[in-house]
Order: structure tokens, then sequence, then C-alpha cells
């Protein structure tokens, strides 16, 4: 989704703003542009471009702006396609004020038409430029920026967050949030805004994550927030970021999402010793005792998320019925919200999101504390406006994910909730001691194992040669590796674009099996468990239509790697484990399969990172 940088201090602002921007890039974009104030000459100088930040840096070329305000955007078109005049930043009439923006403004048409009749002329298909120029309606010599915006936002509809500035104030920059993320960033003599903290890494780890209606003025020395939902000047705590810019970097890697992959032992490590006692007991920092007694009386979870996270949802809910024996439901955000769920306060809703801003993700957050339930969200991004908003948050400690396709906030979701039912099931004495040290035991494996698997990346590599073209996959599993076929099938169509169905193995008889011949692949998920003789059955079955079979079975498996063309091993752990390690060959295979049909693996086409519009 669209990303925003904004900066004002003593720095030649251009390399600020395109640092900004290439941090942001992993968000998904289609254009992006700048603007900034000329020192010498009080000149807006606006660059803009259709694609990559590569063709905006060629623009400005060697242009020698000496300015110390700015702002630039990344664009995820929503209104209108992907070019340069509708690339941000945009302007007011007088080509005074110039903006970006991130979010819909929902009633752009009816005000694009009315300013249209006083004659004001618009360049753009973007609901951002009708904001721009209804600013500009308020903008006169007695009204500073500040008031103009402050007048406006009043008559704006929908979800948007804005940066502006006016060529007639050189070192202010005004922000506005309302759904949309945005931080502030502190330095000493410069500050700075961003859509997202990654883009500031480079310059501060101190920042201020802002609140819906929160409008502010940035100087180079000073931040004020006027809070337009209190009608009054708020201070609003700065906070640490404890990322750091070189976990934002490849490092060597090709891509980022192969790094991220790579990076799965360390997380899981960290994860387990932030939630490990010496004892061996399971412990949320961030769950105060209250919530801890309320989780001991629920009587009913929802886990509520979407895309990746979705699919962590799942076996979450399916570990939660068998060890903590509390019935509950799953469902993608976006049918949560609409759904008129049955809500009260025996129920638990956990959000799960790596970025903690997932616009469907929030709504539903927002539905389930209006209805009076129990919130939980399970996040990676700190200080994410989920984080903030959930009765009680968990982190899930990935650190910065910037690959568009999730593979290591994943395996911490799926960690995180394991973790989480664990200790559920153990105050609710649902699982016996010994039972639980068990689990907790072959929990302390499993980053060693994923560091195994990882290190057979060469047969994952020949595997995907063997496939790399070929256009339809169907990906089979059963119980708590049912959603592993969801979690690769999608990997696959992600970052390949070859089409991929995920579908619970015992369900191919009533459909998928009429695909199977012998030119379609089968990605059978079967390591030892309760269902794995089903498993072996469905095998059979496409066998014996010729189906392609490749299989991630447990280590030393002879029969099922006989049966299967392709076959990947995964060292043994309990069922309900054993989801953060088949998922890996699946990954591995989507990775390399995009890398031999020259995706761009990190940003792949139409997809964003951090999907902030419904
Ligand atoms: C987008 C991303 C996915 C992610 C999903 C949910 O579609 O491309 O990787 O799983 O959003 O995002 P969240 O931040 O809520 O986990």
């Amino acid at each position: 989704m669209c990303g925003i940088i904004g900066y004002v201090g003593y720095r030649n602002t251009i390399p600020v703003l395109i640092q900004g921007l290439e941090q942001l890039e992993y968000r998904g974009y289609d254009s992006a542009g700048i603007a900034c104030l000329s020192h010498k000459e009080d000149n807006l100088f606006i660059v803009k471009e259709k694609g990559k930040l590569s063709a905006l840096k060629e623009k400005i070329g060697d242009f020698d702006v000496d300015a110390h305000i700015g702002i630039g955007h990344t664009r995820w078109a929503t209104h209108g396609e992907p070019s340069r005049a509708n690339a941000h930043p945009h302007t007011d009439a007088t080509g005074r004020i110039a903006l970006v923006h991130n979010g819909i403004v929902e009633n752009y048409a009816v005000l694009k038409m009315a300013m249209q009749k006083k004659r004001i002329r618009f360049e753009s298909q973007t609901d951002t430029e009708v904001a721009a120029k209804l600013i500009g309606t308020y903008y006169h010599k007695k009204t500073s920026l500040f008031d103009a915006v402050k007048q406006a936002i009043d008559e704006l509809h929908g979800f948007f967050s804005f940066v502006l500035f006016s060529k007639d104030d050189p070192d202010t920059l005004v922000a506005y949030k309302r759904s949309n993320p945005l931080v502030v960033g502190l330095g000493q003599g410069e500050n700075f805004l961003a859509s997202d903290v990654t883009a500031l890494l480079p310059y501060t780890r101190q920042v201020i994550y802002l609140e819906d209606d929160d409008l502010v003025t940035l100087t180079s020395k000073s931040v004020s927030i006027y809070s337009l939902k209190t009608r009054s000047w708020v201070k609003r705590r700065p906070t640490m970021v404890h990322w750091n810019v070189s976990q934002a970097q490849k490092q060597g890697y090709p891509h980022f999402m192969l790094k991220e992959m790579y990076e799965q032992p360390e997380v899981l490590r960290n994860i387990l010793s932030k939630r490990l006692t010496k004892k061996g007991d399971i412990y949320f920092d961030t769950v105060n005792k209250k919530f801890h007694n309320q989780l001991k009386r629920v009587k009913q979870v929802h886990m509520v998320s979407c895309g990746t996270a979705y699919h962590a949802g799942l076996v979450g809910a399916i570990a939660i019925e068998k060890f903590a024996h509390i019935s509950c439901r799953t469902q993608v955000s976006s049918e949560f919200r609409y759904g008129n769920p049955i809500l009260g306060k025996d129920d638990l809703v956990v959000l799960i999101t790596q970025s903690g801003e997932t616009a469907d993700t929030l709504a539903a957050l927002r539905e389930a504390k209006a209805k009076g339930a129990k919130t939980l969200a399970v996040v990676n991004v700190v200080g994410s406006t989920i984080a903030r908003e959930a009765d009680a948050v968990i982190y899930t400690h990935a650190g910065p994910e910037i690959g568009v396709a999730s593979t290591k906030a994943y395996t911490a979701q799926l960690a995180t909730l394991l973790l989480l039912v664990f200790s559920m099931a153990k105050m609710r004495n649902k699982i016996s001691k010994e039972d639980f040290h068990l689990m907790v035991k072959a929990f302390k494996r499993i980053p060693e194992y994923c560091a195994r698997i990882l290190r057979e990346g060469k047969s994952f590599e020949r595997c995907a040669r063997k496939h790399s073209s070929r256009r339809n996959f169907l990906y089979l599993g059963r119980g708590c590796n049912y959603p592993t076929a969801l979690e690769g099938a999608l990997k696959l169509k992600e970052i390949s674009y070859a089409h991929a169905h995920g579908y619970a193995a015992g369900e191919m008889k009533h459909g998928p099996i009429a695909l199977i011949d012998h030119e379609q692949p089968v990605i059978c998920i079967a390591p030892e468990s309760s269902t794995y003789d089903k498993m072996i059955s469905n095998i059979q079955e496409i066998r014996a239509r010729d189906g392609i079979v490749i299989a991630i079975g447990s280590e030393g498996n002879k029969d099922l790697e006989k049966m299967s063309d392709s076959f990947f091993s995964i060292p043994k752990a309990p069922e309900i484990l054993s989801p953060m390690l088949t998922v890996i060959p699946l990954q591995f295979f989507a990775y390399r399969m995009a890398v031999l049909n020259g995706r761009d693996v990190d940003q792949p086409r139409n997809l964003a990172k951090s999907v902030t519009v419904e």
C-alpha cells in the first residue's frame, strides 16, 4: 500500500526522501513522487514517475536542489490507473501546497464536482488531488495551513492520512491521521514523518505513533499535536524502536524473502527464550494479571485475521480446541466484520496480524470491542494500531519483515499462538504436567529442526527446476497441516503467479480429483500424524490417476519416498508443532519457482505488504 515520508531539517532533503522511499518499497507500489521546496528559488520542486523508484531517481537525475523540507510517496493505485499524473504529491489550485496521502477519501466525487463548478481544474483521477484542492480552498492569507486542514477535514469522509506543506512556510510540515498509520520520527534539529518506522530507521529510533484524529505541526525543532477528537493540544509519549537498520537490509541475500526464510530458526529461538521461564513455564510479559484471569474464563474463542495470518489462525484454532478444550471459530477479518458476529463478555477475539495495521482486521477488532468481547492482538509491529487498541497484545518478535510474501512472521505467529494455547490449556487444567513439559521440550527442538530443513535448499531447487514451467498446482493436507496446504498454495501464487489451490485432502474426491492427470503436480503434506494413513490413501488415489506427487514427509519414511516423484523430509515432531516445519519446504519451493520464472520476489505485482484499505 502507499508509503509516505516527510522531512524537515538541516539535511539536503532529496536523498532523505529517496532513502525513505527505498525503505518503503516493500509495501508494494506502482508509481512514486517527491515534492520539496527549493531554498534559493522559493519554488516547489515536484517530480513523479510511473513504475519503480529507479524511474523516479533517473528523472530526478542530478538536479541540484537545495531543499530542507519535502515529502515523498509510493502509490498503490486505488482511484485512477498507475500513471505519472495520478502519482503523488498533488497540489492545490494555486500550486502552493503539496500533499501526499494514504487511504481513501470516500466522498471525493461529490467534492470534486462542487469544486469543478467553481472552475477549479483537476489534473488527475485521484481522490488525493480532491483533498489537496479542498484544503487549498481554505488556505487564505489569514489562515495557516494547520487551520486550513482543520477546517477541510470536516468535509472529508473515509479513512486517510495526509502529509503536506506550503511554499509559504519553509519550515513546517502538517500531517493528519485517521486510520492509516503515521509515525513521527524525532531527531536533533530535524524531524520526520512516515507511514511506517522502517523508513525512519536510518535516522532515528525515537518515534511517536500518532493516534486517530491527530493533527500535527512539525518543524525542524518542534512537534505539536492537536487532537481533533478531544479538541485540545496533546502530548504523546515517544517510543524507542528496537529494530535496527541492518535488520531491514538484505545483508548479502539476493532477496528479502530468502533472508527472512533463513532467519526463522533464530526467530523461533528468540521467541522461546522470551516466552519460557527457567522453570519451563510459559510467560507473556505484556499480558497483565486481570487479562490472564479473563483467559481462564473464556467460553468461546474467535481467530480473526487476513492472508497468511489467517492460516496461522487456523492452526491456532485446531490447537485450542484440542489442548485447551475451548470451542474456536476462525474467520477472515473481512467476513467477520460484516458477518454480524454474536459476541459477548465470554468471547475472546484473537486478532493475528504481522503489520498491526490491516484495515479489515482493525475494523474486526473495533467490532469485537463494541460488542463487549475480550480482544487479544498477536502482532509483529510494536506500537502498531491494532497492538495499541486491543485489550491485550502479545508480540511475535519476528523483527522487520520486508518481503511481501510472509515467511518468518508466519512461523513466529504459529509459535506464539501454540505457546498461548499450551499456556491456556495449563491454566484451565486441561493438560497434565507431564504432557505440558514434554510439549515444551519438543518445542525447544523446533528451531534446530527448522535450521536442518533450511540446509536442504539445493533439493528444493532441483524440484522447482523440474516443474518451473507448470502453471497449476494442487496442495493437499489434513488436520493442522491443512492450513499448511493453504499457506503453501498462497506462497506460490503470490510470488510465482502460478495458479495454486490448497485443499483438505479428504475433500479431494469431491472435486479436485477431476483435475488429476499426468500433468498435474500435487503437493502432499504428509508428516507422521493421526491422519497419516488417510493421507497415504489420497496419495495412492493420485498415483492411480498418473498425477505427479511431491511429498513432504517425516525423516526416514522410505515408503512415502518411493511413492513420490519428489520427496522432502522434515524431522519428527509432535503433530501440532509440525506446521512450523512443513511450511519451510513450501516457502522454498515457491521462492525458487518465482526466481526461475524471473518474478519480482520481494514486490510481486499488485500485492501490498500492509493492506490499509478495505
Ligand atoms: C497482505 C500481505 C500478506 C499478509 C496479509 C495480512 O496481503 O501481503 O503477507 O499475510 O496482508 O497482513 P497482516 O499484516 O495483517 O498480517
